[in-house]
């Protein structure tokens, strides 16, 4: 079910996990642009304590670590928020890592890590946020997925794959949450130029800078619609190479990545 409350800075605190670099970071710093108290949340309390500094004059930031692996943080500091600044009416549940994996040997580790962070950190900070706002009868919470959560990409079989499943999750809880008065979106950007993307060695195509995202987001969490999707053009072409048979998908993908499947050329070679 889809609701149409937007959360405005009045109505109380923007909380931001995974903000002490990339998206989470500049999304912080333009929604308190916009007038919001925004309490942000990571790991690296010195980088949290850098951007608390940096927007000191230009809109308010609060820091308050957590680590969303552990159940009890996200709880934590979303008692801490509330009680010291604030309920919370806006939630980017943005903290995420991206472990390329390669090659026929499968690395449990990566994938377990993955899991952890993307997907139980979320649930894990859902379950601090979205029990507090369905008591209030209203809230917004924005999940951070991404594009590679449409559809299988070469090294991505972690990453794609906890992606996926936050797209699933948003949708799924547009349902059970909507009837409570809390709105959730899925964020869903394409390339990004942050610390996370520094380590990729291939082409990156459609890449934008991390403030013109941050932009997007904020954007995005004003106006009606369940994803928030950029660059447009590139989510756009993933999705309708998902509509296509996945034979044919496989061979397109494969094609343009330099990623062979089974039954491309290479594959058949081997
Ligand atoms: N960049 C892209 O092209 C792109 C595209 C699509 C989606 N995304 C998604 O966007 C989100 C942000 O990524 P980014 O590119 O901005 O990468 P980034 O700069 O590496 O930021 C990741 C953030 O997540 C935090 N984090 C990691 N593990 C955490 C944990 N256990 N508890 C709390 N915070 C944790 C990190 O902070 P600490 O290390 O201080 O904890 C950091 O602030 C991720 O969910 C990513 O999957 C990125």
């Amino acid at each position: 079910m889809s609701v149409s409350y937007r959360a405005k800075p009045e109505d109380g605190v923007a909380w931001v996990t995974g903000a002490s670099s990339g998206i989470g970071r500049a999304t912080a710093i333009e929604l308190a642009r916009r007038g919001y108290t925004v309490a942000v949340t990571a790991r690296r309390a010195p980088e949290l304590a850098a951007l608390v500094h940096q927007a000191s004059g230009r809109g308010r930031i609060v820091a308050v670590p957590g680590d969303v692996t552990d159940p009890a943080s996200p709880e934590a500091a979303v008692a801490e928020i509330e009680k010291s600044y604030g309920p919370v009416a806006l939630a980017f549940l943005n903290a995420g890592i991206y472990l390329p994996v390669s090659g026929t040997t499968i690395d449990v580790a990566a994938f377990r890590r993955t899991f952890d962070v993307n997907v139980l950190g979320t649930a894990h900070c859902l379950a601090a946020v979205l029990p507090r706002m369905a008591q209030r009868g209203r809230g917004q919470i924005g999940i951070n997925a991404s594009v590679a959560g449409y559809g299988g990409l070469p090294r991505a079989a972690a990453y794609g794959a906890a992606k996926a499943a936050l797209i699933n999750m948003a949708q799924a809880l547009s349902f059970d949450a909507g009837p409570a008065g809390v709105r959730i979106q899925v964020v869903n950007p394409g390339f990004v130029e942050t610390p996370a993307t520094s380590v990729n060695d291939f082409p990156m195509p459609f890449l934008i800078g991390v403030d013109e995202a941050a932009r997007r987001v904020a954007d995005g969490f004003e106006k009606a619609g369940f994803e928030i999707t950029f660059p447009r053009r590139f989510a756009y072409l993933l999705k309708l190479l998902n509509l296509l048979p996945y034979d044919l998908y496989l061979k397109l993908v494969g094609r343009s990545t330099g990623g062979a499947s089974a039954d491309s050329e290479a594959g058949r070679s081997r």
